[in-house]
């Protein structure tokens, strides 16, 4: 005996249930831009009609187009198995945008779509699906809503429209929006591309236009802002894939005009702008929140995190099918707050004004991190960040004496760091070695200070801790003698 029984879904209310899934209208029409991006479309066009009982919205690609069988497919509600491992860089992942982010919109969806010359096309009409109560697709647009759609101009394209349009507008309902409201939606809409598309937009050729309108990138991070600290970059392993964290601490507002200013303060406002910006193939999909890690607060809002995810990465992240949703692993929680807790720190110190002294004049884009490629004679291979804001706090509280005292001190730091000692032997040849400038003053220094502070008590012994001193490892006992006799360091 049959230990299974073939049970279909009734058509109505798993469609019904899918229009509520809870898309908003920008997340939807994000998640069909995406479609346009994976056909490798390089200008998409995105147009929202306003009718007296309905209007329709039509996105138009220049992509690869859809044959006969893919747009059969695509058509299918879960046309793809979301555990497929997708292209690199690809943006869909569950073979349901197409449908799911249309039908929140609106009750008809067509898409017609050239390759290679050849047109295809197929509707789904709910209000037929609804009364037959099957999954019945139409091949044929109906010629009204084809009229509205015009053609592909090229051999290869898609264009999606949606009309009934009873979830965006209110259409066929008795909550029919105003021409006004359908508009000032269309603005809101477009903002949020300009954010959610900004890093694909800015790294490639695609252009997107709403109503005739091509969108601008909207840069959370200010990249181009002289007075942006750009922190470490980090390359965290969660379960086997790479992240990638670029923390930012946005400049103080003094530094802005009222224009840039209120830019700089996003759709919502800079406070609800502060915190991590996942971007999932650099597009953005979160923001505006520390994921649970930390509450907002009001001095915290100039830092921004880039946090950048490979497709690869969305089981662990827990990818929504909105592509607007994410929950953060619980491996990564640890790493992400540690880097968190300093930007915020740093965010806070700018916010208050603290820190605005040590940073008169200086570019310190980069200026978090702690160390930096040297690439001078001091023989260094990494350098101490002299204009770390922390580092500059404590600066500025130093009388010049100690001043003195710290930087001699960093720079033995710099020199006994494990990527700066080279495992030299010392030379066996005792004649005085030819020695540049700089080394030469740094022995001076850290001799005088060896005996300024009472450390060493007599003349061979200096010459004994300098041997020893990495940095100086290189330096026979006779140079050592005469760099220190030249400086006029003598015990008496
Ligand atoms: N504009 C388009 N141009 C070419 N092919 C498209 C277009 N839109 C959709 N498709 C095809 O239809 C398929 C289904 O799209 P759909 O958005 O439903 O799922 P997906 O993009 O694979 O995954 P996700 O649900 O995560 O968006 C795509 O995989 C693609 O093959
Ligand atoms: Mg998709």
């Amino acid at each position: 005996m049959e230990k299974t029984i073939l049970t279909q879904p009734s058509a109505t209310p798993v469609l019904y249930a899918l229009r509520s899934i809870g898309y908003r209208a920008k997340t939807a029409i994000a998640d069909l831009i995406d479609n346009c991006i994976d056909a490798s479309a390089g200008r998409v066009q995105v147009d929202f009609l306003f009718e007296e009982f309905d209007g329709y919205i039509k996105i138009k690609d220049n992509g690869i187009g859809m044959n006969n069988d893919t747009l059969q497919n695509a058509m299918n509600i879960g046309s793809k198995d979301p555990r497929d491992s997708r292209k690199p860089k690809e943006l869909g992942r569950f073979g349901m945008g197409l449908k799911t982010a249309s039908f929140s919109l609106g009750k008809r969806l067509s898409v017609l779509t050239k390759q290679d010359g050849m047109y295809y096309e197929r509707c789904w009409d709910l209000d037929h699906v609804s009364d037959c109560n099957k999954w019945e697709l139409f091949k044929d647009i109906p010629t009204e809503v084809k009229e509205k759609m015009g053609e592909i101009e090229g051999p290869n394209g898609t264009i999606v429209c949606i009309d009934k349009l009873d979830r965006f507008m209110g259409a066929g309902t008795d909550k029919l929006i105003k021409e006004s409201s359908f508009n000032s939606k269309v603005r809101r809409i477009k903002e949020h591309m300009g954010f959610v598309f900004h890093s694909l937009i800015s790294k490639s050729k695609l252009s997107i236009s709403i109503n005739g309108n091509l969108l601008m990138p909207w840069d959370p991070f200010i990249l181009d802002h002289p007075r942006l600290i750009e922190g470490e970059q980090q390359v965290i392993k969660v379960n086997h894939h790479k992240i990638v964290v670029t923390p930012y601490v946005l400049p103080h507002s003094s530094y802005f005009n009222a224009t840039e200013y209120n830019d700089a303060g996003g759709i919502r406002g800079w406070r609800d702008h502060q915190g991590f910006y996942i971007y999932r193939e650099n597009r953005l999909l979160h923001f505006g929140d520390w994921l649970g890690l930390f509450p907002k607060d009001t001095a915290s809002q100039l830092a921004r995190i880039r946090i950048d995810l490979p497709n690869t990465a969305d089981a662990e992240w827990q990818v929504d099918v909105k592509k607007s949703m994410i929950t953060a692993p619980e491996e990564a929680k640890e790493n992400l707050k540690a880097i968190a807790e300093i930007h915020r720190q740093v965010s806070k110190e700018i916010f208050y004004f603290r820190t605005k002294s040590s940073y008169a004049g200086q570019k310190i884009k980069g200026s978090l991190n702690t160390w930096e490629p040297s690439g001078n004679d001091t023989g260094c291979g990494f350098i101490l960040n002299r204009t770390h804001p922390i580092l500059n706090e404590i600066i500025n509280k130093l009388d010049s004496e100690t001043l003195k005292l710290l930087n001699v001190y960093l720079k033995f730091v710099e020199l006994g760091s494990p990527s700066n000692i080279t495992h030299t032997t010392k030379p066996i040849d005792e004649e005085v070695q030819p020695i540049e400038d700089g080394v030469k003053e740094l022995v001076i220094q850290f001799a005088k200070m060896m005996k300024d502070t009472g450390l060493v008590s007599n003349h061979e012994q200096l010459i004994d801790v300098l041997m020893t001193q990495p940095g100086f490892e290189t330096l026979n006992r006779k140079t050592i003698k005469m760099i220190i006799e030249d400086g006029k360091i003598i015990y008496e």
